[in-house]
């Protein structure tokens, strides 16, 4: 007996037992327990693996039932696709291979891995940096030499012909791009970096499918069936009604959010470019659908899932379509399913949106992290002010994240930078944001007078105003214009830049994610116009081709110029990576901001059981300098020294910290 509508049964936080739905449960479990009990015998399976799989099941059905109620309980055929699910699930944990398994059941006992301070990211795309899944293999001694032990990979399946986003519109999720190599190839390096003490990311495309994919297919050729995977509309009736609520993504691909369809003569729902079509995940034979797609990506040896694009997965008519409650309901119910089926695999969220959602999808239950776009983009807006103030104020309420979750702490990705900062912050003190996001968008693009900074508009909507900045992270911090210029001073400057911006990403509570190609100063690449594919999206500029020579320069003794800069550059990157590897108190995500009374430094303390580190880190292009007594009040200390520079400082009086420097003070 269904006692409750299914609508507004949960909201996030609400335990199935307060739903209601525990009898409901129960009793759904009892009636599909002899069609898994058959699956178990159809497929000869181990007792041990049953019984384990049974215990988690125990563990999570109730919620999972609740979950996938309030999403679907309203269907004619929901309880088909209850058993369908579940079958899905057991089906991945004994296809599950042995290796994974013993890790899943590794990582029960010890699920705060990712909060270790060991663990630093680096991101990449496997053409542009290493040509295939065979090479990459070849380059984890370099991955152990600078340090990192999370790799993440950009989309490496079977892509459309022609502009496919960067790997992100996908025709088939169980296979590799040719051009990269095959499932094969990804095993077996999943498999070597797990031997190397480094966990492997892969993103989880799941808000659209590339137009050639198998479903899209058969919903061009007419059938229904899939036509329902995704949303498409005869006319424009619905699409403009939608449209009435909808920001648009992509407004330089397309105006709006729907493409014409010449062979369906339909409208498809397309939030990004007009060939990624979106899934209707009302629907739930798609949730299934891309539930196995997850299991069998996963299965190759995935550590962690990066959950793509997932303010924009479920659509309800007279919203903005982004963030909707039903949104974390799905992500969570895959959740479920993984600590299930795969229970060592975690997700990352992307949501890059306003900070009051972003931290919505963090939790244990939904994303255990998740990229943090706001430190990100103030930490740029620091650099071009010169001043900490909205970063401060952003960080003393929005850094805080729920127990055993973590921030993905990062300075530049493959996307562009948007200003998400919240506009009530800033207008706290007194800044517009309207004109403070013209600002920045006029210094990252090198228009404003005295910016160091070398990057390109990315979707500037002409009747917004608004517009994203794309550029790498030496050429936003001021390299390119230094190097144009061949002022050493400013060549100084700009690496300092780069270092302060990496020092705080490194220490500040969370994964510290790099974009591989930052620890060496890698400029803007102009060159990507070339390619009719990419010609189009100015992305492409931050996304430059590996350039291995630098790496010869390491050994090269008599390095000059351009050459000493990416020697110097590489070395203190490596030396910022083992330093926090090797500090107890960056462990965790506790963070406590410092007030330093000075406005061009930032400056917070790092506590982990009995370890501190306190963290000074100075904005200005000038000297600034700290009053020694509240190092000592904070820091319960007299002298402390520098873990990068093994510098020490006592307290009685100021401490100076120079131009763009960063310290990393322990109590001596
Ligand atoms: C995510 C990706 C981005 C892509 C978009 C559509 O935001 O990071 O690169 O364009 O999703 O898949
Ligand atoms: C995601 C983000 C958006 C970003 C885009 C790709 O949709 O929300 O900010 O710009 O992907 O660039």
């Amino acid at each position: 007996m269904i006692r409750s509508n299914p609508k507004g049964l949960r909201n996030g936080s609400i335990t199935p037992r307060a739903s209601g739905l525990s009898y409901e449960a129960d009793l759904s479990l009892k009636r599909l327990a002899p069609r898994l009990q058959a699956f178990w015998d159809a497929h000869d399976a181990d007792e041990e693996l049953r019984h384990e799989f049974g215990l988690r099941l125990a563990d999570h059905w109730e919620e999972l039932f609740a979950l996938l109620f309030e999403l679907y309980g309203t269907r004619y055929d929901f309880f088909f696709h209850l058993e369908q699910i579940l079958l899905t699930a057991a089906a991945a944990w004994l296809d599950r291979p042995e290796p994974l398994r013993e890790l899943d059941r590794h990582r029960i006992n010890e699920p705060d891995w990712f909060t270790s301070e060991k663990i630093v990211g680096g991101a990449l795309y496997v053409d542009l940096f290493s040509e295939n899944l065979g090479k990459l293999t070849e380059s984890i001694d370099y991955f152990k030499e600078l340090g990192l032990t999370y790799l993440h990979l950009m989309p490496l399946f079977a892509v459309r012909p022609g502009d496919n986003d960067g790997g992100y519109a996908i025709s088939n999720y169980r296979s590799v791009d040719p051009r990269l190599g095959t499932i094969e190839d990804l095993r077996n390096l999943a498999s070597e970096l797990r031997k190397a003490g480094i966990v492997l990311v892969l993103d989880f495309v799941f808000n659209h499918t590339s137009d050639d994919h198998e479903w899209a297919k058969h919903a061009q050729s007419g059938d229904p069936e899939y036509q329902n995977f995704y949303y498409i509309y005869p006319n424009r009736e619905l699409p403009d009604q939608y449209e009435r609520t909808l920001r648009e993504i992509f407004p330089t691909v397309r105006r709006g959010n729907f493409t014409w369809h010449d062979g369906m003569q339909s409208w498809v729902w397309t939030t990004f470019n007009s060939f990624q079509w979106d899934l209707n995940y009302s629907n739930p034979a798609v949730f299934r659908a891309m539930l196995e797609e997850m299991f069998f990506i996963s299965s190759t040896g995935i550590d962690i899932l990066r959950l793509d694009a997932v303010a924009f997965v479920w659509k309800q008519m007279g919203t903005n379509c982004e963030n909707l409650p039903q949104a974390h309901t799905l992500i969570q119910a895959f959740s479920r399913l993984a600590r299930i089926a795969t229970p060592s695999l975690l997700f990352k969220s992307e949501a890059i949106v306003h900070p009051d959602d972003v931290v919505k999808y963090v939790s244990p239950e939904e994303c255990q992290i998740s990229y943090n776009p706001t430190l990100m983009a103030l930490l740029w807006e620091s650099l071009a002010t010169r001043e900490t103030r909205l970063l401060c104020r952003s960080l003393s309420h929005r850094h805080k994240l729920p127990p055993h979750t973590a921030w993905v702490n990062y300075l530049r990705c493959h996307d562009d930078i948007g200003w998400t900062f919240d506009d009530a912050d800033a207008a706290a003190l007194g800044i517009n944001a309207y004109d403070h996001r013209q600002f920045l968008n006029l210094f990252y693009t090198g228009q404003f007078k005295g910016s160091f900074a070398r990057g390109v508009p990315f979707q500037e909507n002409v009747q917004t105003g608004d517009m994203r900045i794309a550029g790498t992270l030496a050429s936003l911090a001021g390299l390119e214009h230094a190097i144009e210029v061949g002022d050493e001073h400013e060549k100084e400057m700009s690496i300092r830049r780069m270092l302060l911006l990496q020092g705080i990403s490194l220490s500040i509570g969370g994964i510290p994610l790099l974009y591989l190609g930052e620890e060496w100063g890698m400029l803007n690449d102009y060159d990507f116009v070339k390619d009719p594919a990419k010609a189009g999206d100015t992305r492409w500029v931050h996304r430059p081709k590996m350039q291995w020579e630098f790496l010869h320069e390491l050994d090269d003794k008599i390095a000059s110029g351009d050459g000493s800069i990416r020697t110097r550059i590489f070395r203190s990157q490596q030396k910022l990576i083992a330093t926090r590897k090797s500090l107890p108190a960056l462990a965790g995500q506790n963070m406590e901001l410092v007030a330093t009374g000075n406005v061009h430094l930032l400056s917070f303390i790092r506590i982990h059981e009995s370890h501190r580190l306190i963290v000074i880190a100075n904005f200005s292009d000038q000297p600034q300098s700290v009053d020694g007594n509240r190092l000592r009040t904070v820091g319960l200390g007299r002298f402390f020294q520098d873990a990068l520079t093994d510098r020490e400082f006592g307290t009685s009086a100021d401490i100076v910290l120079e131009a763009y420097e960063t310290l990393w003070l322990l109590r001596v």
